[in-house]
């Protein structure tokens, strides 16, 4: 490759940059407050995060490099920041840190003239949504801070080191407001029980049993055995909110079906009652 030829290279990468930045850029907006917002939340730690998933495996655990699969990353010629003796053998003009972006970013659809050497069988792969890969352009930026974080006492942060601060915990829904939703008063009438049953032996005692006790014909051979709607001890635990949602979703790994799409939301809340009968839980 001629001189003239990388340096052409390394304009055209520039320019390419240039353009998607500025194409970003258009499509301001929501996009960048969702970006920045994401960009923020993003750090050194998540960096390394996803260098273990997407990078380890040919760079090294530590960017030391596996012959045959990748160079290593954690090298003085790459990281020295202010003499940068790789990038300027190779004409590159930008910083260490747009060197490393666009890399990560459009991968090396081409193996590059200074690893000829080395036969890698695959190609560095292309990892930015930008260019058609898997990673956004946040992800990508957290790999490039976990990279230069390597660089010895020359590392500025490109992303702040955010310790994720948990949320808060989720307000519990207040008795009243999970009544609301139950269609008729609580506890529930004999009509409504008798309705309950009828939905039941219908549609569950096949498994659930006559007894309501778990020991249905259906049973039999199921992953798990379907709940014991007498066992006070366990429905203590399964609240009216879990019960509705094991009841419209199913759990169908363990074999119990959904219910969601088969009975109205009368039937369900109807069942649910005639379920929670022999434990008297009718209240949230
Ligand atoms: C399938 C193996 C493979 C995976 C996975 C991989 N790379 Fe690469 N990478 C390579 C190869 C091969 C090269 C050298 C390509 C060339 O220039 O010929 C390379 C080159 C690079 C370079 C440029 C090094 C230099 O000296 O020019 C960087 C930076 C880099 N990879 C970062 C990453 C990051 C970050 C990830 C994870 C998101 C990653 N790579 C995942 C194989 C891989
Ligand atoms: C084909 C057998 C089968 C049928 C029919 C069936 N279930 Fe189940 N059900 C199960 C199994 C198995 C479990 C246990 C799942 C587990 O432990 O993860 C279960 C568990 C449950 C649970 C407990 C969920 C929880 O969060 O612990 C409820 C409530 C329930 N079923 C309600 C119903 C209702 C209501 C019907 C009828 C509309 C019904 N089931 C019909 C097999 C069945």
């Amino acid at each position: 490759m001629s001189v003239q030829f990388k340096i052409l290279i390394g304009i055209l990468f520039t320019v390419a940059t240039i353009v998607a930045l500025v194409i970003y850029g258009i499509n301001e907006d929501n996009r960048m407050k969702a970006y920045q917002t994401n960009f923020a939340g993003r750090s050194i730690q998540a960096g390394a995060e996803y260098y273990e998933s997407y990078c380890a495996t040919c760079h090294g655990e530590k960017g030391e490099g596996i012959v045959g699969k990748g160079p290593p990353l954690n090298r003085k010629d790459l990281l020295d920041l202010k003499a940068t003796p790789h990038l300027k053998a190779i004409n590159w003009n930008g910083t260490a840190a747009d060197f490393i972006r666009n890399t990560i970013a459009a991968g090396r659809p081409q193996f590059s003239k200074y690893y000829a050497d080395e036969n890698y069988p695959q190609h560095m792969p292309t990892w930015s949504q930008d260019y058609g890969g898997p990673l956004r352009p946040d992800q990508v930026e957290a790999l490039v801070s976990y990279i230069l974080n390597w660089a010895p006492g020359e590392f500025e942060p490109l992303v702040a080191i955010v310790t994720p601060t948990p949320g808060p915990a989720p307000t519990p829904i207040p008795p009243e407001e999970i009544l609301k939703a139950v269609p008729f008063p609580v506890p529930p009438s004999d009509a409504i029980l008798a309705e309950g049953k009828t939905v039941y032996t219908k549609n569950c005692l096949a498994c659930h049993g006559a007894n309501r006790d778990g020991n249905g014909p259906g049973a039999v051979g199921s992953v798990k055995p379907p709940r014991n709607f007498t066992d006070c001890t366990v429905m203590q635990g399964i609240d009216l909110i879990r019960h509705h949602d094991s009841v419209v979703n199913g759990i169908p790994a363990n074999g119990m079906p959904a219910w969601g799409k088969k009975l109205s939301n009368e039937e369900v809340w109807k069942v649910i009652m005639y379920e929670r009968e022999p434990c008297k839980l009718f209240t949230p």
